[in-house]
């Protein structure tokens, strides 16, 4: 068989239109085993994205039947590693959606400047550019000395990424443009120096910075936040979990703390949508009432 046919040939999707039963029972076994194993329950991702994740996992194990990945869960200790990899994406990037940094810059920044100290946390951080880009601009606010960063992720290889803050030197020029879009005021490169083709963020916003492994799907709330910003992770989780998550999220939220998601993020229509304002009707930053009938 060519390459072309394999794929064909172990296309989730594909079988999912011609063998629906069969697929759904094999696909919920394999997510039962992984949660029976490690704890891990994927049963609550988008179906579609998860199907996608499961094929990609399909070709590279090269095997035919998502049944087949069971004894590999059971039996390979590096397997669910490989698969955790496959699961998570994590695509992402300094000043992503720049517009939205200067919207927290007007609406956000003044209202934090207030508190004695300010924590805040990135929930699902991937490999830390956004992170680095909210320490960038609380010292641009002169806030960074009161303020502790928590960044979590479930992904243990992208969390020893973000922990080094080594970049990509060919990246600097967007991470740049972005950073002056977003409303910037110096120049990035006062924020890292250049190590042959990398560049890796100073140790002064890394002080500000504690990365910590955190399970969206299991682990409960971090107290006191001042900030929270889980932009792009709702979009893998069905509504039961996404109702899960911002619940968490909201607990860890201080009253009248601010929650900020990614541009196609929402908490309409969740279990939370009555506890929060929106800022401002086209962002996706929200406020914390003070109480939830307000
Ligand atoms: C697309 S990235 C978003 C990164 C960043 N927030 C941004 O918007 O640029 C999604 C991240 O969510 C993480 N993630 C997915 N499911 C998670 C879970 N259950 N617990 C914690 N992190 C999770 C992934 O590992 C990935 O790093």
């Amino acid at each position: 068989m060519n390459i072309e046919e394999q794929v064909k040939h172990m296309d989730v999707e594909n079988k999912l239109l011609s063998e629906p039963n069969t697929l759904v029972l094999e696909v919920d076994l394999f997510l039962e085993a992984i949660y029976r194993q490690y704890g891990y329950d994927f049963r609550h991702y988008a179906r579609a994205s998860l199907l996608r994740r499961i094929n990609n996992c399909l070709l590279r194990e090269k095997k035919e039947h998502v049944s087949e990945l069971i004894p590999c869960l059971i039996h390979d200790v590096y397997f669910f590693d490989r698969f955790l990899q496959d699961m998570s994406i994590t695509v992402t990037s300094m000043f992503r959606d720049p517009h939205l940094f200067n919207l927290v810059n007007e609406l956000v920044i003044p209202k934090l400047s207030t508190y004695p100290t300010i924590n805040i946390w990135h929930a699902g951080c991937a490999t830390g550019e956004e992170v680095y880009s909210t320490a960038i601009l609380m010292h641009e606010a002169g806030l960074l000395e009161r303020t502790r960063i928590y960044a979590t992720d479930y992904n243990n290889q992208s969390l020893s990424i973000a922990k080094q803050g080594t970049y990509p030197l060919s990246k600097a020029q967007q991470f740049s443009k972005d950073y002056h879009l977003a409303g910037g005021k110096l120049s990035l490169s006062d924020y890292y120096h250049v190590s042959s083709d990398s560049i890796v963020f100073n140790d002064k916003l890394k002080e500000k910075i504690t990365f910590a492994h955190h399970n969206l799907m299991k682990d409960t709330a971090f107290a006191e936040m001042h900030f929270i910003l889980c932009r792009n992770v709702l979009i893998y989780f069905d509504q039961t979990l996404q109702n899960r998550v911002l619940n968490v999220l909201n607990d860890s939220l201080i009253h009248r703390g601010y929650l900020m998601l990614g541009d196609r993020e929402s908490i309409d229509f969740t279990s939370v949508s009555e506890q929060f304002d929106k800022t401002h009707k086209k962002s996706r930053i929200f406020r914390k009432k003070l109480f939830a009938d307000d």
